[in-house]
């Protein structure tokens, strides 16, 4: 069901904000991201908190670290019973791989390309002399052959990883932008309709939910939206 494929990020800075959210978008909404801002506010109890109103969980950590650390970071999250997690691609093979291992519980890992924040010039910032789109393509090849299951991409990259990877591993898009909603801090963006329409396989959305005053009605116009 269309439904399902968009995740709402969790971006709130307290676990009775995010219950609150969630109770707002009852059946509505049953996939939900925790982020930094909140798994560094409310810690792995709030985890267990959304896990309990029967959602499923994206623990959008982007573990880069070493590749010890990263899979016993992994192990954890998979005990907590999170649905996805996020590692940076950039970690290199060796660390993907070491989290792939650790995975268990049927968790899925996805690994984190460019950010949808960044751009030609954020690349070239920290000396990576290649483009946005062959970055992309290059660090998801790497997740690929190190047993990764899904990407994070934004919705400009679809088409080019579909090309080149079909349907080896699940695309999962920010920086969507429903018609009439601001850009914020998101660079490349989309709206919901073309991203779906480009393939992917869940449209991660924030602001344009959390931050409207009837979140409500912002999925009602996203879900009219995606359906016409
Ligand atoms: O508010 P907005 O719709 O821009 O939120 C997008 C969410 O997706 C944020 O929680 C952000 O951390 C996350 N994200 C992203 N780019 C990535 C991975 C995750 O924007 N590459």
């Amino acid at each position: 069901m269309t439904k399902d494929r968009i995740i709402v990020a969790l971006d709130v800075p307290t676990k009775q904000e995010a219950l609150e959210l969630i109770e707002k978008l009852r059946d509505q909404i049953s996939f939900f991201k925790i982020g930094l801002q909140l798994y560094t506010a409310e810690g792995p109890e709030i985890l267990r908190a959304v896990l309990s109103t029967g959602s499923k969980v994206w623990l959008d950590l982007k573990l880069h670290d070493i590749p010890n650390t990263v899979a016993r970071a992994v192990e954890s999250a998979g005990r907590l019973g999170a649905q996805m997690l996020t590692v940076h691609l950039s970690g290199g093979s060796e660390m993907i791989r070491a989290a792939t291992t650790a995975r268990a519980n049927n968790m899925l890992l996805l690994g984190v390309t460019v950010l949808t924040s960044w751009t030609e010039e954020t690349l070239r910032e920290i000396g990576i002399a290649s483009g946005v789109a062959d970055q992309v393509l290059r660090l998801t090849k790497l997740g690929v052959d190190a047993g990764i299951d899904g990407v994070v991409a934004s919705p400009h990259e679809i088409k080019p990883l579909r090309r080149e990877f079909a349907h080896k591993m699940k695309i999962v898009v920010p920086g969507i932008r429903p018609s009439g909603a601001e850009a914020n801090d998101q660079e490349r963006t989309m709206s919901p309709r073309d991203a779906l329409d480009a393939d992917a396989d869940y449209l991660v959305i924030g602001r344009p939910i959390t931050a409207h005053r009837n979140p409500r009605e912002a999925v009602d116009k996203i879900l009219e939206e995606l359906r016409s």
